[in-house]
């Protein structure tokens, strides 16, 4: 789709204010263009001069005949009252056009960021591993606000070139031939400005690129800061970043210092086209230039009104060519079609009965050739746990994040009770799911908003209950202040165990029907460990439970273990028959056993 059919797309969705705002832009033009046809013939008449209205537009004369019974000074008295009411209205008319296309732009805006808003929630993982935080961020930000002053500039033009068709009206009303020529040469100075408007499209695409990359290195650098300080990066940081502020800035600069020159060189070509005009108006006129000299001069003051306005419309084309990369970038972020989407399923989620099939799974990420699941078969019955194993990289959080369908098989199913995942409703699934993963994720914000993420409806005790059992009670209540302290960015301020038993409190208190550990005991002290490790107990007691863990100590009750080699489960079974059997499992059972002997 290209960016202006975007625009007009979603300016379509709002017909009643563009029809109010078109409605008024015209309203307001015609008020203008009347008053402004009128001061001449009521100003020679106030200063004595003969008004000579031969030659002039019918409807000057209609106007001038119907207030023209009074006679004399007062006709004109009238008159002037007449303009005065004109400008009033046009006034008026303005304002309200104002009004009606701010709304319009500033709704047009907030459709577009609500849309792009959405399909930030709907679309895939696969979406934010391609793509890099800093550029979403700058495309929802600073991408939008350029899109939404091209609307504004759209709008603007199109309330503009309204007024200006009204003009160009009436001076053919006044003088065709003349209009005629003025029409050819403003059209000769729009098109040289043809120039301008190429620069400032190079500019623009310039100024968005820079942006994208000044955004994506400052996001980069503020997730990355601990590994930035403690490398000793930060001049480093600073060279690279100051690089592309100052390459900004100059694009900024450029496409400025390109529109700087639309209105100086507007207005001369302007005032050439009206020097041209008086002299061709001589030799047109020749010989009835004493009768005609009102309706020159009534030609003239309403083009000179007009010119700036020709002026505003040329800049507006530059200023729109200037956002329209930005126009493009967010026309393209806003695209469904080439963004990967999950189907949603139908049938609502309620309540495992028998348990969870593996099927033949096949699995390798988008985009990419190695697969990483290869026939994998499994069976989690209701109510117990299947613990996988394996070395770094087998392919276990990759069989986690299956089933909630954060990614689904390329080949094979996931049954529940039967029925191929993909058929339940997506969000009843998942909240059916409590999963806590490899990296805990916690928002900025007090202990309590935290841990009730997981159910907002959750009551106060409920929450200490949840608290308590997940072993995390004792620590909450030191905090400064209990459960109301703000934790800083991702937990910042508390550690990697505390981190864990908020994280598996949280998913006790939505009491989910099937839970999601993975790895939740790695890097902890050994009381750490048998803190989470009580509240993982806790938590999986009765309950449908895949686990992954590293330290073999953690999973040794489970009912299942499922050990996992590049991707194929290679053995199943308890922990003491995978010991008697001797393979991999008892491999990295006696490598462990040797490397830490606390833990087991
Ligand atoms: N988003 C991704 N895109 C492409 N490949 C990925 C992605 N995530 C993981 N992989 C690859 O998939 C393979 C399995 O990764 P996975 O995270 O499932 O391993 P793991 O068994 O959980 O390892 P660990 O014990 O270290 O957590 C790895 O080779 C990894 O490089
Ligand atoms: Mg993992």
């Amino acid at each position: 789709m290209s960016p202006n059919r975007l625009l007009l797309q979603f300016a379509l969705r709002r017909p009643l204010w563009i029809g109010l705002t078109i409605a008024f832009g015209f309203s307001g033009a015609l008020f203008n263009g009347v008053s402004t046809m009128l001061i001449i013939p009521v100003v020679l008449g106030l200063l004595g001069e003969e008004v000579n209205l031969s030659g002039a537009p019918p409807i000057l004369r209609k106007v001038f005949s119907s207030l023209a019974q009074s006679g004399g000074e007062a006709q004109f008295l009238w008159m002037m009252g007449f303009i005065l009411l004109a400008i009033l209205l046009k006034n008026v008319t303005s304002y309200l056009s104002t009004l009606t296309s701010s709304y319009l732009s500033r709704s047009l805006v907030k459709d577009i960021r609500k849309e792009g808003l959405q399909l930030l929630l709907d679309v895939d993982f696969d979406f934010y591993i391609k793509t890099k935080a800093g550029d979403l961020i700058n495309r929802l930000g600073g991408e939008v606000g350029s899109t939404a002053t091209a609307i504004r500039v759209a709008v603007l033009m199109l309330c503009t070139m309204i007024t200006v068709l009204v003009f160009t009206g009436i001076l053919l009303s006044i003088s065709w031939q003349l209009t005629l020529i003025t029409t050819v040469l403003l059209a000769i100075v729009s098109l040289s400005n043809g120039f301008f408007v190429k620069r400032a499209k190079h500019f623009g695409q310039q100024l968005s690129d820079r942006s994208r990359d000044y955004s994506v290195a400052v996001l980069e650098v503020l997730t990355g800061i601990r590994l930035v300080k403690a490398t000793g990066s930060e001049p480093y940081e600073y060279q690279q970043i100051a690089h592309l502020i100052d390459a900004r800035e100059k694009a900024d600069y450029d496409s400025q210092t390109n529109s700087a020159l639309i209105t100086p060189a507007n207005e001369m070509a302007g005032l050439t086209v009206v020097v041209a005009i008086l002299l061709l108006g001589r030799v047109f006129f020749r010989g009835q230039l004493e009768s005609l000299s009102t309706v020159l001069l009534t030609y003239l003051l309403v083009l000179f009104r007009m010119l700036p306005l020709v002026g505003q419309l040329n800049n507006a084309r530059s200023v729109f060519a200037n956002l329209a990369p930005s126009v493009a970038v967010v026309t393209d972020f806003l695209r469904r079609e080439n963004k990967p989407f999950m189907s949603k399923g139908h049938v609502p989620y309620s309540g495992l009965r028998e348990g969870i099939r593996f099927e033949k799974l096949e699995f390798t990420y988008p985009g990419h050739d190695r697969q990483v699941l290869n026939q994998v078969d499994l069976w989690l019955p209701k109510g117990t746990t299947l613990a996988l194993v394996g070395s770094s990289g087998a392919g276990k959080s990759t069989l986690a994040d299956l089933l909630p369908r954060f990614y689904d098989p390329i080949a094979g199913r996931i049954l529940i009770d039967d029925r191929d995942l993909k058929e339940f409703e997506i969000r009843s699934l998942r909240q059916s799911m409590g999963i806590v993963s490899q990296d805990t994720f916690l928002f900025n914000d007090s202990v309590r908003n935290n841990l009730a993420y997981a159910r907002r409806d959750a009551t106060d005790d409920q929450i200490i209950e949840a608290a308590k059992r997940a072993n995390a009670y004792e620590f909450i209540v030191k905090l400064p202040e209990g459960f109301e302290t703000l934790i800083g960015d991702r937990g910042v301020m508390l550690s990697g165990g505390q981190r864990q038993r908020l994280a598996i409190a949280r998913a006790l208190l939505r009491d989910p029907d099937i839970l999601i550990l993975d790895e939740a005991t790695s890097a902890l002290d050994t009381v750490s460990e048998r803190l989470v490790q009580g509240a993982i107990e806790e938590l999986s007691r009765d309950r449908t439970t895949l686990v992954i863990a590293h330290r073999l100590s953690t999973i040794q009750s489970a009912d299942q273990i499922a050990v996992l080699d590049q991707g194929r489960v290679v053995e199943v079974g308890t922990h003491t028959e995978l010991l008697r059997q001797g393979g991999l499992y008892a491999q990295l059972h006696s490598m462990q056993f040797s490397e830490e002997p606390q833990t087991v």
